[in-house]
């Protein structure tokens, strides 16, 4: 009997005989799962987490003594050992892939005058004697005025706590760090002041460690979202939230857990910036505030806050307003008196994310006409216009990302990434210039550029059949992108006219998107003076081919800009500058939402921009 395995986070799925292993068939899919000891049980480094009811083999004793009771509890497997009876889900943790995921953390930045919400006062004080027989805090709160900050007005029981014993420790020495007139941490002279920016995407999540002192970042990096377990796409989890008693509670705990040990991995890699960073740690209890951004869904999940209404028309959020929310309270083991800062949303399906990629990449102080998108499962599109902002979203659906094509896949190692035909030859390029495995967004969008300009695809993206490129396969005409013997799982990577199919109604929802934007502003695509590309996907695509599709107008090259993260970016200005914050706010009230649903032109403007 043949069973489905589907890989995640890395998005490849695989189809083999029942009782196989899950390390043979991650093989199979050319899934790079570490398997250090070749598959005899003693490494322990094939781990991977299944769900409760997967239909698989029972642990056997060699998993019992290489795991915990509770790991195995918590559904943790050596996938050299599990035998596979049903279709499966599995999730790879990064530290089970032989190579990395690509995860996109770096993005163009602007400069910002350094004022961050949290500002540090480094006090002497005068120690208690007879003659002075003022509390700890009192003589805190008087030294900090006597420095020119206001008197604190709250005091956190969690501050007062280590309060004495740092004043005697350090002969009376302290840096506070106080937000307005709320003292957030006391900490040894010299204790770094940290910020967090957070970027929380569907599939990944950036995190910026940064010097709010200096306003230097000291670490950052990328990871995949975990709540990638509980469903690949917002609408997947959206329903696993609604569907399951405990749902939302279980999606904020994978993120909260992931968030701190992003803020645990950022500390270890951010001390060596410091000079003397041998007699330096830092540490999470050092990060003062944190600033987290993410689509609408992305950020009622992280609160815990419910998400059903995003699901159904007209897909109202619970909140659009800014939040300032207590790290505690929501599980962040962060300085004691931290806050968390979400930047505000603008509708169910632009969020804060948006928001802070407008600000990152300056959209709202532009005089001109300017276009920029933010491609994912959702792609989040504002035209500025003399002084206006309209944004809207389309649901470009996961295409990019790999899922239901054939052989797509998520931007890993192995992955076709670009392609050219010269000459009828047709040439690729994966990432890590590994043996193909599949092909990821990039390499999609390459192809079918590629292929259209070729004569092989034609404008309703029908392949020729005559053209020695295109062979018959099982779900109609196909492409050989990659033949098997150069593959690394032995099987051709291909290119299916249903593929074709899936690439136009993503692509055409987003040129749809574009074309009601501009008809609704009376402008034409010739007026988009800057067309700005930010998110992971639109980093690594070639706009030639995007162009060469139809998916974003014909405009000359040089007026498009590819931004990187931008989100993170824009997390990161208003960590640093309270004047950022206040223009965030600003400009999501500036922007004028259109819902395309409503839109009677939608279907006809979709219809056209199907045609590569
Ligand atoms: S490959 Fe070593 S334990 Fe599974």
């Amino acid at each position: 009997m043949h069973i489905k395995v589907d890989f995640q986070p890395v998005g490849r799925h695989v189809q083999v005989e029942s009782g196989t292993t899950i390390l043979e068939a991650a093989q199979a899919a050319g899934v790079g799962l570490s398997a250090v000891c070749g598959g005899a049980g003693s490494c322990g480094t094939c781990l991977v987490r299944l769900s409760a009811d997967a239909p698989v083999s029972p642990p056997k004793a060699i998993e019992r003594e290489a795991l915990r009771p509770e790991d195995l509890a918590a559904g943790l497997r050596l996938a050299c050992q599990v035998e596979l009876y049903g279709s499966t889900r599995v999730e790879v943790p990064p530290e089970s892939l032989s190579a990395p995921q690509r995860t996109q953390v770096e993005g163009e930045e602007r400069p910002v005058e350094l004022a961050p919400q949290v500002r540090a006062y480094d006090l002497r004080l005068p120690p208690a004697t007879q003659a002075d027989l003022r509390a700890d805090y009192e003589r805190l709160s008087d030294a900090l005025v006597a420095a020119g900050a206001p008197r604190p007005t709250r005091r956190p029981l969690c501050v007062l706590a280590g309060l004495p014993n740092l004043l005697r420790e350090n002969d009376w020495g302290v840096r506070v760090g106080l937000r307005g007139d709320e003292i957030v941490n006391v900490a040894a002279p010299g204790t770094p002041l940290l910020g967090l920016a957070v970027d929380i995407g569907t599939t990944k999540v950036a995190g910026y460690l940064v010097d709010l002192l200096s306003g230097e970042t000291l670490a950052m990096r990328g990871l995949m979202n975990p709540q990638i377990a509980y469903g690949e796409d917002v609408m997947a989890r959206i329903a696993y939230a609604i569907q399951h008693e405990d749902g939302l509670q279980v999606l904020q705990q994978a993120i909260v857990d992931a968030l701190n040990g992003l803020a645990r991995d950022l500390c270890a890699e951010g001390a060596t910036h410091f000079e003397n960073a041998s007699h330096l740690t830092l540490d999470p209890s050092q990060i003062v505030e944190a600033v987290v951004v993410g689509n609408t869904a992305m950020h009622h999940l992280f609160l815990g806050l419910p998400v059903k209404q995003l699901g159904l028309a007209p897909y109202v959020a619970a909140v659009s307003a800014p939040l300032d929310v207590p790290a505690s309270a929501i599980g962040l083991g962060l300085a004691p008196g931290a806050t968390v800062h979400l930047l505000p949303n603008i509708a169910g399906f632009v969020g804060a994310d948006h928001v802070s990629m407008l600000l990152a990449t300056g959209t709202h102080l532009k005089d001109g006409v300017v276009l920029s998108l933010d491609i994912g499962t959702n792609t989040e599109i504002t035209l500025a216009a003399h002084g206006r902002m309209f944004a809207c979203s389309t649901a470009s659906g996961p295409a990019f990302e790999g899922a239901h094509i054939r052989d797509g896949m998520r931007a890993a190692q192995g992955a076709i990434e670009r392609v050219r035909i010269t000459d009828s030859r047709l040439e690729y390029q994966t990432i890590g210039d590994e043996p193909p495995v599949g092909i990821c967004g990039s390499g999609i969008l390459d192809a079918v550029a590629q292929l259209r300009l070729a004569g092989v695809l034609n404008r309703r993206g029908a392949m020729d059949r005559d053209n020695p490129l295109v062979r018959q396969g099982e779900d109609g005409p196909e492409v050989v992108l990659a033949p098997a013997p150069r593959t690394r799982h032995g099987r051709d990577v291909v290119l299916s006219r249903k593929d074709v199919s899936e690439i136009q109604l993503a692509k055409g929802a987003m040129r749809a998107g574009i074309e009601i934007l501009l008809e609704h502003t009376g402008l034409t695509a010739d007026d988009i003076e800057e067309f700005i590309i930010a998110g992971a996907f639109g980093t690594y695509i070639d706009v030639r081919s995007a162009v060469a599709i139809g998916m974003f107008p014909p405009l000359p090259l040089e007026r498009f800009r590819q931004v990187g993260n931008a989100a993170g970016i824009g997390a990161k200005l208003a960590l640093l500058s309270s004047a950022q914050r206040a223009a965030a706010e600003a400009l999501a009230a500036r922007v004028e939402y259109l819902e395309l649903t409503n839109y009677a032109d939608f279907q006809h403007s979709f219809a056209k921009a199907l045609s590569l």
